[in-house]
């Protein structure tokens, strides 16, 4: 038995014009026909777990809410953040109301806007880190590299425990390109995919240790939660006042305690436009289309069209992205810079 807790916080800049500020990517359909947080939701079928903990920014707590019903999961708690501190104090608050009872319950801690093709062996990952966890360990779920990705944590495995999985003996998230060209060719590594298990004063007692403001602010935060019907606020200027950090720089780059369970289960972050394109069916010549696409010798490119026709004519490595107000035409290889248009419309709002 555990609690998921699913990361529905973050703003999905990558995705843009698809996902927006108000409609960031984990509640829009990208791939397949319901949306990311609705696929998080049906993974969880067939695991004996608790009802989830969601999450999200309260500027989302309706979007959020609408699509757990649809996914069939009513009443379930939705923690509100009052504005984005990242996922360490995300995932505070959530192990804090976890253990507000006096319960201490493992905690699977899932991102809202991954794709996991293979629920079985999805769920047999889930299985083994539930051992690990009961021994005290925080576990990552560790995926075999094929590029070297600078926007991944890489996890460098050390002894094996069992058959279960090994023993983390180096976490390094998001190194530069050298450094990843580098772990990709000693094999020894493996991405971080983004999701954990641990018992809920296990993560709180690593907190307590490596980042202890964030708990401090927490803690405060939780102190002062109101809650309506099943939408939970931690009070407004105490989580202002919590450090932003990510669980990966602030806990597991420094702990003693991980451990990794090797996951083939064809995961994909869908972070970027070329991920998107990497998980779709193509023609003959690469193409990935969505909607209404004509081409004429064009290859390897993405088109997404939501309300018109698009046509591409003799190009390659491309990525068209049509919506109602905004229209991306990108390189394939140089999507990971969209988020700096969002930056620019930002700045200029
Ligand atoms: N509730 C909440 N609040 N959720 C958040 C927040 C927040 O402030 N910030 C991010 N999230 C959610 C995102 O929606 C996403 O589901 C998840 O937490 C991870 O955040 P990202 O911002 O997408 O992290 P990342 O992709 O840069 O890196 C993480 O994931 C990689 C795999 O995709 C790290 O864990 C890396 O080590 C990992 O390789
Ligand atoms: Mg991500």
């Amino acid at each position: 038995m555990f609690v998921p807790v699913i990361m529905a916080g973050g703003m999905g800049t990558r995705l843009w014009p698809v996902s927006r500020e108000h409609y960031p990517k984990q509640f829009c359909t990208l791939v397949g026909d319901t949306t990311m947080l609705q696929q998080t939701m049906a993974r969880l079928a067939g695991l004996d777990c608790a009802a989830p903990l969601t999450v999200c920014n309260e500027e989302h707590r309706f979007l959020a809410a609408e699509q757990l019903r649809l996914a069939g999961i009513e009443k379930s708690p939705i923690l509100l953040e009052p504005m984005g501190r990242n996922t360490a104090p995300a995932i505070t608050l959530a192990a804090l109301q976890a253990t507000a009872k006096g319960e201490d319950p493992l905690l699977l801690v899932m991102p809202a806007d991954h794709l996991i093709q293979n629920v079985p062996a999805f769920h047999e990952g889930v299985a083994k880190a539930q051992i690990l966890a009961n021994e005290g360990r925080l576990v990552t779920f560790g995926i075999v590299p094929t590029s070297p990705e600078t926007g991944f944590g890489y996890i460098r495995r050390g002894e094996r425990i069992g058959e279960t999985g090994f023993v983390v003996s180096g976490f390094a998230e998001k190194p530069d390109l050298a450094t990843a060209q580098a772990y990709l060719k000693d094999g020894g590594y493996d991405w971080n995919s983004g999701m954990f298990m641990f018992r809920a004063s296990i993560y709180l007692d690593a907190i307590h240790t490596h980042a202890p403001a964030i708990l401090d602010a927490c803690k405060a935060a939780m102190a002062g939660v109101e809650s309506d019907d099943y939408f939970l606020r931690p009070e407004r200027e105490a989580f202002k006042a919590c450090p932003a950090d990510s669980i990966d720089y602030a806990v597991m780059e420094k702990t003693d305690r991980a451990a990794v369970v090797p996951l083939d289960a064809g995961w994909n972050d869908i972070g970027s436009w070329s991920a998107i394109w990497e998980t779709q069916s193509k023609d003959a010549n690469g193409n990935a289309f969505t909607g209404d696409v004509l081409q004429v010798s064009s290859k390897n490119s993405i088109v997404s069209a939501q309300k018109r026709l698009v046509a591409i004519v003799g190009v390659e490595d491309l990525v068209v992205v049509e919506t109602a107000d905004a229209v991306l035409v990108a390189r394939r290889d140089a999507v990971q810079n969209v988020k700096e248009i969002v930056g620019q419309l930002k700045a200029a709002n």
